[in-house]
């Protein structure tokens, strides 16, 4: 069956109205579209705990800090309702502009200390950005609970921090990274790397894991990590933005694995902006 695609809040409304009447769990699984594995991925998280499913279809402007990443962005709707279909999704909503920033709008959602790193500092004002639409989407659809992929693992912690601290009643779960047989992370921007770019992106990974395992040897970070780099930049990256090991619960940085722990990268093919990160065991 098709699946609606709804284009104005009042439409949605219509129909949250309804499903929350009936006393239905609302999921909502947010995207810019482009869909891959990774984002079916949350969709079937979503339909397995929750009644009623929507995803959104936004390519927010306010989270670009590139203009030529913003235009040069996939838009593929009617392929991504395609893919929705077998889902048994029970509503896309694809705003128009105006719905989530109507004519004056001049409110920012702005989460401190989570984002001074890694993302927030190579990319400013996007998390500011992500956390504004999130909290609209968030309370357009009035979701029970909402899924997000661990690929943008800062993202679901500045989403989660978000929620709480503005006692938005919507759940934020996390859930794994999908990845090609490669290793590498599923992403929308790895739809504009060529056949020798995606080669050289899948080394992020590979450079991440040997980082993770030397790192359990006991290995100290800093010396691994200048290695993992220079390794990067021999396959073919023009840059390593980061690679850094974190606390995975407060993204602290760590000079060992002594706490549960993840290793962060951005890295630069082809003009591509690539983002990984994986969990690494306690040493
Ligand atoms: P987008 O990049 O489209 O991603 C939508 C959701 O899919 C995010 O939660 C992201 O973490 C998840 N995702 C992407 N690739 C994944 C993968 N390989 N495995 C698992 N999950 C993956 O992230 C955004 O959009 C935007 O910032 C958004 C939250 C929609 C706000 O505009």
């Amino acid at each position: 069956m098709t699946v609606p695609i709804l284009r104005q809040l009042a439409d949605l409304h219509a129909k949250t109205s309804e499903w929350t009447r009936a006393g239905e769990v609302i999921g909502v699984v947010p995207t810019m579209g482009a869909l891959h594995q990774g984002h079916l991925s949350l969709v079937e998280a979503a339909k397995a705990e929750c009644d009623r499913v929507i995803v959104t279809i936004f390519v927010n402007p306010k989270q670009f800090n590139n203009p030529e990443d913003l235009a040069k962005y996939p838009r593929t709707e009617a392929d991504d309702a395609v893919k929705l279909e077998p889902y048994g999704v029970d509503a896309i909503y694809v705003p128009e502009p105006d719905q989530i920033y109507p004519a004056g709008f001049a409110t920012n959602v702005s989460v401190a200390g989570l984002t001074d790193v890694m993302e927030g500092e190579f990319r400013p004002g996007h998390f500011d950005g992500v956390a504004t639409v999130v909290a609209k989407l968030f309370l357009q659809t009035r979701a029970n609970r909402a899924y997000f992929g661990e690929k943008d693992y800062q993202q679901l912690m500045v989403v989660r921090r978000m929620a709480r601290d503005l006692d938005i009643p919507t759940e934020v779960i996390g859930c794994p990274t999908v990845r090609e047989a490669s290793g590498l992370a599923m992403s929308s921007r790895n739809l504009r790397l060529s056949p020798e770019g995606l080669e050289v992106a899948a080394h992020l990974n590979a450079a991440m894991r040997s980082v993770a395992e030397a790192l359990g040897r006991g290995e100290a970070f800093d010396e691994v990590a200048k290695h993992a780099c220079a390794g990067l930049l021999e396959a073919g990256f023009s840059e390593v933005e980061y690679l850094d090991l974190r606390s995975a619960a407060s993204l602290k940085p760590l000079g060992r694995a002594s706490e549960p722990a993840r290793l962060f990268a951005a890295a630069l093919v082809e003009g591509i902006r690539l983002i990984d990160n994986i969990e690494v065991p306690a040493a």
